[in-house]
């Protein structure tokens, strides 16, 4: 028997993940079949409804479901509740379990795909909103020595500085200011983590940020040198990166949980890749 897995979202047609879950039933020989479904907006729950009433086992959650999808949930993860969205979703019997892998597949990404560890460095992450909420304890989980989350809105920073605090068990100081509080302060990783890239702006954000050696990070994929990465190279950051790993290795957590077998995704990663010029 054919397993069914999809995509849910509105719009649907950008999204990549049947290719690269497609990619690792291959590779690991699993039996399934991954499509996209287009929910109507306000019509989120009844397309997971009937989608389920077909037999279906687990589906990603897209933009601009995530919410919904926690309502929708019966069993909410640490992930998904920390970041305030889900991701993915496993049917089991009347349960809907749901998780946020997006933080997870950023930490992964950046530690063993592109080698640089988290620990005792210090974090920068440019923006407050949902990106930055997911990445936050995953992040923190690794050890750095400090992060500075820095935002235009500086009061949704010190909200999610106070959410951490919550959280986290280990002593990492965290810090939620505003970019003109920010001074000459550097750091040796910087993840824009704003949705500025996407509308093809620049987080105000001095090129005394980034530390000799820094790795810039852009959370956003595919889009090429985005501002961020261009002020990154133009500053003599030599380590860009754009968010296509982490897509990848969120999709690999999801994959993992819900077949239990974890592919790699070097493959995918290497299909999907747009350079950065
Ligand atoms: P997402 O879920 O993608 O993180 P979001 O929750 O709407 O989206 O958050 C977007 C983030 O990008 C916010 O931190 C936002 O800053 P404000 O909270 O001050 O609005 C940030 N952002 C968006 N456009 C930006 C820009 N041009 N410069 C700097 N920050 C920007």
């Amino acid at each position: 028997m054919t397993d069914l897995y999809a995509v849910i979202g509105n719009p649907i047609e950008q999204s990549k993940s049947p290719l690269i879950h497609t990619a690792f039933a291959q590779v690991t020989g699993q039996d399934i079949l991954y499509t996209k479904v287009l929910a109507p907006l306000g019509g989120f729950a009844q397309e997971v409804d009937a989608f389920r009433a077909r037999g279906g086992q687990g589906m990603n959650v897209t933009a601009p479901f995530k919410l919904d999808a926690c309502a929708y949930a019966t069993d909410l993860a640490p992930s998904a509740q920390m970041a305030g969205a889900v991701n993915a979703m496993k049917f089991v019997g009347d349960r809907v379990l749901a998780e946020n892998f997006d933080g997870v597949g950023l930490v992964r990404d950046v530690v063993h795909n592109l080698q640089r560890p988290l620990q005792g460095r210090r974090v920068l992450l440019l923006g407050a909103g949902g990106a930055t909420r997911g990445a936050l304890l995953p992040i923190l989980a690794q050890g750095p020595s400090e992060v500075v989350i820095v935002n235009r809105t500086v009061s949704k920073a010190q909200e999610l500085v106070a959410v951490a605090r919550q959280h986290q068990t280990g002593e990492v100081p965290v810090w939620g200011i505003g970019y003109d509080e920010l001074g000459n302060k550097s750091f040796d990783m910087v993840f824009n983590a704003t949705s500025a890239s996407l509308t093809s702006e620049l987080p105000p954000l001095s090129a005394a940020a980034f530390a000799p050696g820094c790795l810039a990070y852009e959370l956003a994929y595919g889009k090429g040198l985005t501002p961020f990465l261009k002020l990154a190279q133009q500053s003599g950051v030599q380590h860009l990166a754009d968010g296509v790993g982490m897509l990848a290795e969120q999709a690999a957590e999801a994959f993992a949980w819900w077949r239990g077998v974890r592919p790699d995704t070097a493959a995918v990663i290497g299909q999907l890749t747009v350079p950065l010029v």
